[in-house]
């Protein structure tokens, strides 16, 4: 066969490979010129027989046309398949499993703020939120917190240019809510806050905490001792102890330290009670009168109670967590434990 009626049968071929439009023609093709009596086992055979000088584009031409001819069969038979399109791209199958998305799980974090939000709800408490950017008015002064006081110092925390800062506690949402509304009030605010610590196993510069303030006519300390034993059975189980020690913070009167026995050891001593049986939870205190008179409240009539604690600790007991880094490194692997 000479090069000449080689290309025309070539050109022949793909003209009918081309209009093929079932599966029969698409095979009849395929048998004329790819199939074993077809035409290019044909070709082969009569290589020899060609002129010398077109021997070699001759086996050249017969190869590509092979190739292109059954790649040109096979987007014909799939443009034939269910779901293709017209131009002939490969259709999916409608059969193969579909791809599942893993469902993603909630962040320690949030749950432990959502379960806290909840269980304070369940006494009455609503949900308040306050700016993350606050005044020095806000966050220090109006709690009656002295200007020597150490929180205030630059190395401890995030001031910005124009002289406000990033909040360091929860609390200055009480003094937000306080100016806003009459009492009664009795509030939680869960939230992000920042202090200037060298991150390590139990500190990172980002953190959060839940405030809670309840203030009203006659409210006493048994009542806060009473809102943070419910909360600790809660959120602990029921055989969670709490106990209160005497404390100071600047914006309360008397002021409290509150602790839950250790969950790991149930009180006998461990490493991560650091052996004294008590988990240090929450700050807490009535409080003082200096802050109900900056928000223009008469400290004669009005009394309440607030607190403030830290959820990563809280999180960190609850799911036996060893270092708080693992909480912000947005691993995966740790992360699809929580359900
Ligand atoms: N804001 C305090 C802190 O970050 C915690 C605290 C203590 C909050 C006593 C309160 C409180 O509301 O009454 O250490």
């Amino acid at each position: 066969m000479n090069l000449q009626t080689l290309r025309d049968r070539v050109s022949e071929g793909m003209g009918e490979a081309q209009s093929a439009d079932s599966e029969a023609t698409i095979e009849a093709v395929r048998i004329k010129y790819l199939g074993r009596k077809g035409l290019m086992p044909q070709v082969m055979k009569e290589l020899k027989t060609v002129a010398p000088d077109e021997r070699a584009e001759v086996g050249q031409l017969a190869n590509s046309f092979k190739n292109e001819l059954s790649a040109l069969l096979d987007s014909r038979r799939a443009s034939l398949a269910p779901g293709a399109d017209e131009s002939g791209a490969a259709p999916f199958d409608v059969s193969l499993p579909g791809r599942w998305l893993r469902r993603g799980t909630r962040h320690p974090i949030s749950s432990v703020i959502e379960e806290a939000v909840a269980i304070f709800g369940r006494m009455g408490f609503t949900v308040a939120e306050g700016p993350d950017v606050e005044t020095g008015y806000h966050n220090f002064e109006a709690l009656n917190t002295p200007p020597y006081h150490p929180s205030l110092d630059r190395k401890d925390t995030f001031w910005l240019d124009d002289g406000r800062l990033l909040r360091t506690q929860t609390s200055p949402v009480q003094i937000r809510m306080m100016e806003s509304r009459q009492p009664p009030v009795r509030i939680v605010t869960p939230g992000r806050c920042y202090r200037r610590d060298t991150t390590d196993a139990t500190h990172s510069a980002n953190f959060h905490q839940i405030e809670g303030l309840y203030v009203d006519r006659d409210v006493s300390l048994s009542d806060l001792k009473g809102t943070l034993a419910y909360f600790a059975r809660e959120m602990m189980g029921p055989d969670v102890a709490v106990r209160f020690r005497p404390h100071f913070f600047p914006f309360t009167e008397p002021s409290v330290e509150c602790d839950f026995s250790c969950h790991v050891c149930g009180g006998s001593g461990c490493r991560v009670c650091k052996g004294s049986g008590w988990i240090e939870i929450a700050g807490a205190g009535m409080v003082d009168p200096r802050v109900f008179e900056r928000v223009g409240y008469d400290p004669e009539i009005i009394s309440g109670y607030a607190f403030g604690m830290g959820i990563e600790r809280i999180a960190m007991i609850r799911y036996a967590i060893p270092d708080i880094r693992l909480l912000y490194e947005n691993d995966m692997r740790f992360l699809r434990q929580f359900a």
